[in-house]
């Protein structure tokens, strides 16, 4: 079966599907986009992508495409006509098309809207089969990494050198030495005390949905966590280390940079938040985690 579209008002095989050459995303990378996770039919954490997704589109001052409401009927009628029941929905709006100039078109340009979906594999059963391998890498993204822009080469080329490295992520360091997040992925530590810590939100990460909804988690169920910068020499110290997103979940980190992080094995807070998460997406019955 063809997969199957969004594309500015039309549902399209995505073989046919395009968008213009003068589209701004194409040419700027004047766009922003978001990654949802699709189990069972539901889009985990929806609210919180569609309020991340209003924001970045405020914050660049984007219209939006069309009300939430709408939006909301695209997407599910994306995954129907895709039959997909588990997936990674993708969606993208940028400024329209117009003639290649750097300022806002003049005059009332459409946004563009495509939205995709595909096929993963089943969630992880097992958090000690689901765990990765990072390096380290510098951060050399813009000052407003808290806006979910399609303007990704930086995190491209981090990804790339990890893979390059035989590790999935990429953590990226700044300039002082601090750890500000992976290169798609939100990044935490258990450090040499035993705290659960990951870096507060500013314009220098992106404020993950998963990372959101685990703190509410973490809340519940009384784990304290530490939202506060740490340093890549404390990589080195860390008991324990994992990343979120809609794409990994929680999903552990047992090697930087080919050391272990711990034993190299998944430690208990990681255990326990992936349940935790696992939880969250499966409903309380069926976490098998
Ligand atoms: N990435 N930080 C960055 C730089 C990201 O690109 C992402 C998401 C996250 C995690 O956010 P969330 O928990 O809302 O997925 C953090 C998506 C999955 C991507 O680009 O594919």
């Amino acid at each position: 079966m063809s997969r199957i579209a969004y594309v500015n008002g039309r549902y399209l095989p995505q073989r046919y599907a395009s968008v213009s050459i003068e589209d701004r995303g194409y040419q700027f990378a004047d766009g922003v986009y978001e990654v949802v996770h699709l189990y069972e039919g539901r889009f985990i954490d929806q609210d919180r992508h569609l309020n991340r997704l209003e924001r970045s589109l405020k914050e660049l001052r984007l219209p939006q495409p069309m009300s939430r409401s709408a939006l909301i009927q695209v997407l599910h009628e994306v995954a129907r006509r895709n039959r997909v029941r588990e997936g990674l929905l993708y969606m993208q709006v940028t400024r329209g098309v117009a003639r290649r100039d750097h300022p806002f078109p003049a005059g009332s340009v459409p946004p563009a809207l495509v939205v995709t979906i595909r096929r993963i594999p089943p969630y992880p059963t097992s958090v000690d089969g689901w765990t990765a391998k990072a390096i380290t890498y510098p951060d050399q993204r813009w000052a407003r990494c808290d806006i979910k822009t399609v303007a990704l080469t930086p995190n491209v080329l981090a990804r790339q050198a990890a893979r390059e490295q035989g590790a999935l992520e990429a953590i990226l360091v700044d300039a002082e030495g601090m750890v500000t997040e992976g290169a798609a992925t939100n990044f935490w530590i258990v450090d040499a005390e035993g705290r659960l810590c990951t870096r507060r939100l500013d314009e220098h990460i992106l404020p993950g949905c998963t990372r959101a909804e685990l703190l509410c988690l973490l809340e519940r169920e009384g784990i304290e966590a530490t939202e506060r910068p740490f340093s890549a020499n404390e990589l080195n110290m860390a008991r324990e280390a994992f990343i979120t997103s809609a794409t990994s979940f929680v999903r552990p980190i047992v090697r930087i940079d080919g050391k272990p992080v711990g034993d190299a094995t998944v430690g208990p807070i990681t255990r326990r938040l992936f349940a935790l998460f696992a939880e969250h997406v499966k409903g309380p019955r069926r976490n098998a985690a």
